[in-house]
């Protein structure tokens, strides 16, 4: 039983007890209705407290269910609150830390409630695409008001509980404690307290008898459904949550509870639902590496050592700062040091600006850089990132010196973007300690960190590192050892693809624009000119050997050579003003891949929209099985947190991974298999790769 039944007196204490937040899985659920019973069954009891263990009230739904017959099993979440309604004992809830989802809905089921200050109180299930589920939406706004009922719904986001208990006339809190640690003693005392008081068989008070309107009325919704719906385009949720709650003002309880589970169920199997649950589990499979057990020792990362002052080696230093991770940089030369200091002040000068950071803050964090040109200064840290010019001669020359200094047990870490991370290893006295840990521009901002375990990469180096990327609120996602590692390897496909819808008579607006439609938040070409063309041109100049026999559009090329790197130079495939970023269609370019085409022999024809996404999509997917099966990611789902959180997927469409497996991996694969009469194509690109294949054949998903 995941709930725990002590009496105290004359008051039980029904304790949720489902480590970590008292998820509210059918086992706890059965410890709530056995409690109750209990209780009521026992003459010496006279009221009971529902509170949870540990460090929350409940979280709510419990995660393992998810999806599983489980979660509806009886007694389901909706039977356990009526069972507290129904209970001819007062029954008060005592909430503390967080109350979060269904944590929250059964509380508002209780008689009455008694909160500690600093606990979070949500209704999060719109950040899975769903609505409350348990009358949330039918009684937060009676016991709140509706206004700031609405407001936590739509949103998702937790309010402290202090702050709510002092919206006049709120009927969420009957009483707040003066503690967390004194709320257990409080609660029992407030107990038998209302069992005094109901001591005449007064009727017990309950949330949904509470009256429920919002004084403007119909105005109010129609303006909360114009706001609402304006901010969240590929979502329903939010807009359901504006029914649901105007549902309430409207209806009989017992109808809006109804019309409540009706949006439930109905949004439960949406895309964008489906989308957003994977999202979530995803997020947290991330971190789980098969053959890496979560009890593996990990190694104290208390200081930082990162090689190179540029783009990144300063994105990469802001992220540990900002932890409160001390850092030391080193150059080769002052000057580079003393430009890598004043941009990471600027960047910092400029959230202050925004009042983003706090000034003693921005101070604070300053405080822990220092910088040296001596490698001998950098010994005593604990881990090393290098980011330094992505050339192996030079990569070696760090690593050999970083091998000769650092401290034994020291993190070598390589930001290396292409470069083999065994080949680094290899350069040192240490394999074992060496470890890719890629990061994404701008490094501060990016969410996601490619952690790339090369062959010797320990164990405890590699469990260490994304406990670190976890501490630099990073998304990180283990990846083999291979050209481009997740991501890159992926994009190079889709940018292929895009250069050979150009050969067959799109342009590079057309393109950007119907990838852009379909949700991606930018298109390969305008992406090309905010990162630079001349990355790729000097990547495919470099690969040309390797890469003799894969066929590419030669666009990309014959811009670069024009000087059109994107928006550095003032120009790519777009046109840019100066000083600012917006894309203008160029005739310049649309004229010159026309020449090229002509040059080539090539014939043209139009191209839907539906082409375009399903070619540039399937690119990527094609690759992504080729990596799975290579075991160079563990699980698809790692995929789609790459493509989610690195390289703007539509979030609602779950991942390249997720988003296929719903079409259907049959359907990808005829298409591809039309795709590859495709004049520019070669078959051998759109060559399913062998597991797609197979799970085409034998109708299953990847995820
Ligand atoms: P950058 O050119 O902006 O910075 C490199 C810095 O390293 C320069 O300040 C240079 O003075 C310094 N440096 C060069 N050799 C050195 C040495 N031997 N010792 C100490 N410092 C040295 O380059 P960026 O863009 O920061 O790239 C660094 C690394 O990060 C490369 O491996 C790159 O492939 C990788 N990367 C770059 C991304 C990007 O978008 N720019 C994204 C992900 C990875």
């Amino acid at each position: 039983m995941t709930a725990e039944y002590k009496v105290h007196g004359t008051v039980a204490v029904i304790s949720l007890n489902n480590p970590p937040v008292n998820g509210l899985g059918l086992t706890t659920r059965q410890g709530i209705t056995d409690g109750l019973e209990k209780a009521n069954a026992d003459a010496a009891v006279k009221a009971i407290v529902i509170t949870g263990a540990g460090k929350a009230f409940s979280g709510g739904a419990d995660i393992k269910e998810f999806g599983s017959p489980k979660a509806l099993q009886e007694p389901n979440l909706l039977s356990v609150i009526t069972a507290v309604e129904n209970s001819a004992k007062p029954v008060v809830a005592a909430i503390h830390s967080v109350a979060m989802g269904g944590g929250l809905e059964l509380s508002l089921g209780c008689h009455y409630r008694i909160a500690a200050p600093g606990a979070s109180i949500a209704l999060p299930e719109v950040k899975l695409g769903l609505i409350p589920g348990a009358g949330g939406t039918q009684r937060l706004p009676r016991a709140l008001g509706v206004e700031v009922a609405l407001n936590m719904i739509v949103s998702g986001e937790p309010v402290k509980s202090e702050m709510l208990a002092q919206i006049p006339g709120q009927k969420l809190f009957d009483k707040m404690a003066a503690s967390p640690e004194s709320l257990a003693e409080e609660a029992v005392a407030f107990a038998n307290e209302v069992a005094t008081k109901h001591a005449d068989g007064s009727a017990l008070p309950l949330v949904r008898n509470l009256p429920c309107k919002h004084p403007l009325g119909d105005a109010y919704f129609q303006f909360a459904r114009n706001m609402v719906g304006g901010m969240s385009k590929n979502y329903p949720a939010p807009l359901k949550c504006v029914e649901a709650v105007e549902a309430a003002t409207k209806k009989k309880f017992a109808d809006g509870m109804l019309f409540e589970r009706e949006i439930f169920i109905n949004l439960m199997w949406t895309p964008e639902c489906r989308a957003l649950r994977h999202l979530f589990v995803a997020e947290r499979a991330c971190s789980k590496i098969p053959d890496v057990p979560e009890d593996t020792p990990k190694r104290d990362i208390k200081s930082l050592a990162v090689i190179g002052a540029g783009t990144m080696g300063g994105g990469i230093t802001m992220n540990f700062l900002n932890a409160g991770i001390p850092v030391k940089m080193l150059e080769m030369k002052q000057e580079a040091l003393d430009r890598g200091v004043a941009t990471i002040r600027k960047n910092y000068e400029a959230q202050v600006k925004k009042g983003k950071l706090k000034q003693d803050k921005y101070e604070q964090r300053m405080s822990l850089l220092t910088t040296t040109l001596n490698y001998a200064d950098l010994k005593d840290a604990d881990m090393v990132i290098e980011a330094v010019f992505e050339e192996m001669g030079v990569k070696e020359a760090v690593f050999k010196q970083l091998d000769a200094v650092m401290k034994p047990g020291a993190i070598l870490a390589s930001n290396t973007s292409t470069l083999d991370v065994d080949k680094i290893a290899a350069f040192t006295s240490r394999p074992q300690d060496v470890i890719g840990t890629h990061f994404f521009s701008p490094a501060n901002v990016m969410k996601l960190l490619e952690v790339v375990r090369g062959a010797k990469t320990g164990k405890d180096v590699l469990a260490t590192v994304m406990a670190i990327g976890k501490k630099i609120k990073k998304t990180s996602v283990v990846s083999g050892v291979c050209d481009g590692f997740i991501g890159n390897r992926m994009i190079e496909q889709y940018s292929r693809q895009a250069g050979f819808l150009l050969d067959e008579g799109c342009t590079p607006a057309q393109v950007d624009k119907a990838i852009e439609k379909f949700g991606f938040a930018m298109g390969p070409f305008r992406m090309g000119d905010l990162a630079g063309n001349d990355i790729g041109w000097a990547i495919r100049k470099r690969r040309a050997s390797e890469r003799a026999d894969m066929k590419y559009s030669k666009t990309a090329d014959l811009l670069c050579e024009l000087g059109r790197f994107g928006q550095k130079t003032g120009a790519g495939w777009y046109d840019y003003q100066a000083g600012k970023r917006d894309a203008i269609p160029s005739q310049l370019v649309v004229d010159m891949i026309d020449k090229y085409r002509k040059d080539s022999g090539f014939t043209t024809r139009k191209i839907s929209d539906e082409e375009i996404v399903q070619r540039l999509v399937y690119s990527l997917v094609n690759e992504a099985a080729r990596i799975l099966e290579e075991g160079i990611a563990s699980k698809a789902s790692d995929i789609d947190m790459v493509y989610l959180t690195g390289y703007g997927f539509p979030i609602y469409r779950g991942g390249p991974m997720h988003y296929v497996d719903q079409v259907g991996l049959f359907n990808v694969v005829q298409s591809m298999k039309r795709f590859a009469q495709n004049p520019r194509d070669d078959a051998a690109f759109w060559q399913p790769a062998p597991l797609l294949a197979k799970l085409a054949a034998e109708g299953k998903t990847f995820t």
